[in-house]
């Protein structure tokens, strides 16, 4: 198999660009993700929404109201309707000190667009949001990876990576096509602690976990690379916790600064 150029098995730390890199632009615009590719982030990442008429786009929250100047839930809404929304303006308004003018009107980008614009060169760390709300979401999602040539004709990819907090999900996807990497998400309330068991069962579909970072400490990082697991923490915005994740063995993290990040890497 041959895996050049894909990150993740470069044996390299991964700079995942959280959102495109929305601590300087509006998360899930094209502006941010082209940031994070400028700043040399290794993956765009990007939550997924399913519209109502069964399109991907790229949102975190199941509503459009906190990103948009829209109201209501994005399986509620048309693709046509969502694209008639603003989906910059709340950034210029909420950070009057990065905030830039061709913020304003940006529309929120379906899954496809991103691909056309970024193409098969650029890396993508793809999360199911709320799989649940959202029947058929995997099927449209492994849909578009081939219409896209992100994954070949035996089913492998060099530049996608799945993510989700839904075992489910990920199962599903681990049915449709057995050979896409994918990460088990964790959001822990409280310090985290993972069993061997769990380690056992998470191996069996999935090469990493994401946990949130300010709930787990060098052992739980330990156990988790002991088993072979990649472990990308997520969201490392600051350079002290970006350094006490790589030593713990961190193997990526996911950030709003990748630029920040790779700074670190630097100095590392
Ligand atoms: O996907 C990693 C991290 O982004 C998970 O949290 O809520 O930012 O999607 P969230
Ligand atoms: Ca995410």
């Amino acid at each position: 198999e041959n895996h050049s150029n894909s990150p993740i098995y470069e044996d390299k730390i991964v700079n995942i660009a959280h959102r495109g890199a929305s601590g300087y632009a509006p998360e899930h615009t094209i502006p941010a993700y082209q940031l994070g590719e400028r700043m040399k982030g290794d993956y765009i990442e990007i939550d997924l929404q399913m519209t109502k008429d069964g399109r991907l786009i790229a949102m975190h929250d199941e509503s459009v109201d906190r990103t948009t100047d829209g109201t209501g839930l994005v399986k509620d809404l048309t693709l046509t309707e969502i694209k008639k929304l603003d989906a910059g303006t709340w950034f210029n308004d909420k950070n009057p000190q990065l905030a830039k003018k061709k913020y304003e009107g940006l529309v929120v980008p379906t899954l496809e667009e991103v691909f056309k614009k970024f193409g098969r060169e650029a890396n993508y760390y793809i999360e199911t949001k709320s799989p649940e709300v959202y029947p058929g979401m995997e099927e449209e999602l492994l849909k578009v990876l081939k219409d896209y040539k992100m994954v070949d004709s035996r089913g492998h990819t060099k530049n996608v990576l799945i993510q989700s907090f839904s075992k489910e999900s990920l199962l599903k996807v681990h049915d449709l096509n057995p050979k896409l990497p994918l990460v088990q998400l964790f959001s822990y309330k409280t310090q985290a602690a993972i069993s061997e068991k769990e380690l056992q069962s998470i191996k069996r579909y999935a090469m990493g976990v994401g946990p949130n970072f300010n709930m787990v400490d060098g052992t739980y990082v330990k156990m988790v690379r002991n088993h072979g697991l990649q472990f990308h923490p997520y969201t490392v915005n600051e350079r002290t916790d970006m350094k006490k994740a790589l030593d713990w063995g961190a193997t990526g993290v996911f950030t709003n600064y990748p630029d920040v990040f790779n700074e670190v890497l630097r100095e590392y």
